[in-house]
């Protein structure tokens, strides 16, 4: 695993769209597992950017979003569905059938990344309890796609984009840890100091289940990039 502490959010956001831009260019169908939440929001803007200035292409792209949640429709304005098409699908020109989102169906989604010889590039953020994708505290490390209960802390944290906590799905589909763990290359990006336990516990602590992205420390191509606030318990 590697470390990159840049001095601010822009800065990181800069360093993870050349990687991913890079690769693109190397390899224009590369396989690309997606994150959304508030952290992403500024790299997709960057990516429509270089989209719109012609430096990039994504017509052959496919791409595996990491989460959904259960219950809303891809036309619900919460839904991972709508927050990509919003701020990354529509403003792109990536073929919508070549998009993919996981749901009831996990093993149906385990073979769709078999079939595309898996995820080149996988960006991750993280929730403050150290979660990837919507992997919670005592996932197992073993974990494929599947449906899990979401904990009341993320689904309070999460409120944010919703009326209420009420309102947040108490349920979640998620790609699992070792389906992100096959992926061979893993960004994690990671802003502010809210991160900062999340972070400490994640690099410094034990490698366990009760904090799932410390086992990225295991992967030989994974890089955190994050910016010096998050870093401040490092
Ligand atoms: C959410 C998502 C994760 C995301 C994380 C951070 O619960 N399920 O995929 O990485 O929490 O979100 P944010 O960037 O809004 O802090």
């Amino acid at each position: 695993m590697k470390l990159i502490i840049t001095s601010n959010k822009k800065e990181a956001v800069k360093k993870a769209v050349s990687i991913i831009s890079e690769l693109i260019k190397k390899k224009p169908n590369a396989v690309l597992g997606l994150a959304t939440g508030k952290t992403m929001i500024p790299l997709y803007k960057k990516l429509v950017k270089l989209y719109k200035n012609k430096k990039i292409d994504f017509s052959k792209i496919r791409t595996f979003n990491l989460d959904e949640y259960a219950g809303l429709k891809p036309t619900d304005k919460e839904s991972y569905h709508y927050y990509m098409n919003k701020y990354f699908f529509n403003k792109i020109n990536i073929n919508k059938s070549n998009t993919h989102f996981p749901s009831s169906n996990g093993k149906k989604y385990e073979q769709e990344i078999k079939k595309v010889k898996g995820i080149d590039l996988c960006l991750l953020g993280i929730g403050q309890n150290a979660h990837i994708a919507f992997n919670e505290p005592g996932s197992s490390f073993r974990s494929t796609t599947r449906k899990i209960k979401l904990t009341k802390q993320t689904r309070k944290i999460n409120s944010k984009f919703f009326l209420s906590a009420k309102e947040v799905p108490r349920y979640a589909y998620t790609m699992g840890i070792k389906t992100i763990m096959n992926s061979k290359k893993i960004i994690l990006l990671a802003f502010g100091k809210k991160k900062s336990d999340a972070i400490t516990n994640s690099i410094k602590a034990k490698i366990t289940e009760e904090v799932p992205a410390s086992i990225l420390r295991k992967h030989k191509d994974a890089i955190f990039i994050i910016d010096k606030k998050s870093s401040k318990g490092l």
